[in-house]
């Protein structure tokens, strides 16, 4: 089965064609990254803008790329939220018309299972269940069990923010721009990781919850007193020796806290045959490094086979509608009205 699908959900224009939920034939990806590098985030209105200059181009290269054209593509996906509602309306509106132009199934995904099912891209070897996912990114931070296809249960989730927006934080501080994980883990890489205390905040004893805003806060105050004493608060005039100390400590807090809460998890719940990493930070070498080594050796470990399938991609939105649609491929007509929107409790959609 060929799915045709397209990400708007933040701050790439993508689509995809992908052969039965594995099989990635195109993956294109208009990032808008150096846009909002200026102003340190995402500013919605010039997002969506952009999303409307992109989709038509990135459509055609997605099917010229995969070497198909409309009347193979068997149905169409499309990310219905959680996101911005300006961007996730471009990606809704494009995939409508075209479901009702084509005559093809329309089947709305959610966007966080879209990073669950990263780790389906490129597999050939069967995935075993139950699997326990530690989805990192800018927006959203949970630890969710996957006992079988669509039937999903979030174990532990963020209280404040994500470790992805800490990172992008922490960048923002220091003058190394956005976004700030790719950044932060370079620097890391020159820096001392004892250079600084900074807290793991693991919370009571059982939870498998994330809290990351105490972090950002023992950061913030380090940089402050640093800035005292060298008499500037612009970063620009930080010793790069503070940058990487400060880059690599944070890092290493962060890398602790996710990693302890998955052990934690997989403690709890010992059925689990696969610990999978996926969403923006699973980018992060140091963070695959330090999973790798804590887990029990009885235990498949997967991260997303492309650094293009660990941030926003249209592939993983083909798979999440794959298996989704082999569900109740009845559910699917063309001609759906979808309404995108920003609920992050919303699994099914
Ligand atoms: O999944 P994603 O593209 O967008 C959201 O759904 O939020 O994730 C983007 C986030 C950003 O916060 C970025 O700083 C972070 O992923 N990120 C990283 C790395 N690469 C991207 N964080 C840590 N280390 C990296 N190498
Ligand atoms: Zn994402």
């Amino acid at each position: 089965m060929l799915i045709l699908s397209i990400e708007t959900s933040c701050d790439e224009t993508s689509v995809a064609v992908v052969a039965d939920g594995r099989i990635v034939l195109s993956n294109v990806i208009a990032s808008q990254i150096d846009l909002h590098a200026k102003t340190g985030g995402v500013v919605p209105e010039v997002a969506a803008r952009e999303h409307v200059l992109k989709m038509i181009p990135v459509l055609d290269e997605a099917l010229i790329e995969a070497g198909k054209t409309f009347d193979d593509i068997d149905a169409i996906a499309v990310t219905q939220g959680p996101g911005l509602i300006s961007s996730l309306i471009i990606g809704t509106e494009t995939a409508q018309v075209l479901s009702f132009y084509l005559k093809k199934p329309l089947i709305p995904t959610n966007h966080i299972a879209g990073h669950l099912y990263s780790n389906w891209l490129g597999h050939e070897d069967e995935i075993s269940f139950p699997v326990l996912v530690l989805t990192v990114s800018g927006g959203h931070n949970e630890l969710v069990l996957m006992k079988d296809h669509y039937d999903f249960e979030v174990l532990g989730e963020t209280r404040d923010d994500a470790a992805g927006e800490a990172f992008d934080k922490v960048a923002r501080l220091l003058g190394l721009g956005y976004p700030g994980g790719p950044v932060i883990s370079k620097y890391a890489e020159n820096g001392d990781p004892g250079a600084f205390k900074f807290p793991r905040i693991l919370l009571e004893k059982d939870s498998l919850d994330f809290s990351f805003s105490g972090l950002k806060t023992a950061v913030l105050n380090e940089i402050k007193n640093y800035a005292k004493e060298k008499n500037s608060g612009d970063a620009a005039d930080f010793d790069e020796k503070f940058k990487a100390d400060i880059a690599a400590s944070f890092q290493e807090a962060v890398n602790d806290t996710l990693t302890a809460k998955t052990l934690r998890a997989l403690e709890k719940y010992p059925e689990v045959r696969e610990v999978h990493l996926a969403g923006g930070v699973s980018a992060n070498r140091a963070l695959r490094e330090k999973l790798t080594s804590g887990l029990p050796a009885n235990i498949r470990f997967r991260h997303p086979l492309s650094m293009s399938y660990c941030t926003d991609n249209a592939a993983m939105i083909a798979t999440a509608a794959y298996f989704k649609y082999l569900l109740e491929p009845e559910n699917y007509p063309s001609r759906q009205n979808i309404t995108p929107h920003t609920d992050f409790e919303i699994f099914a959609s």
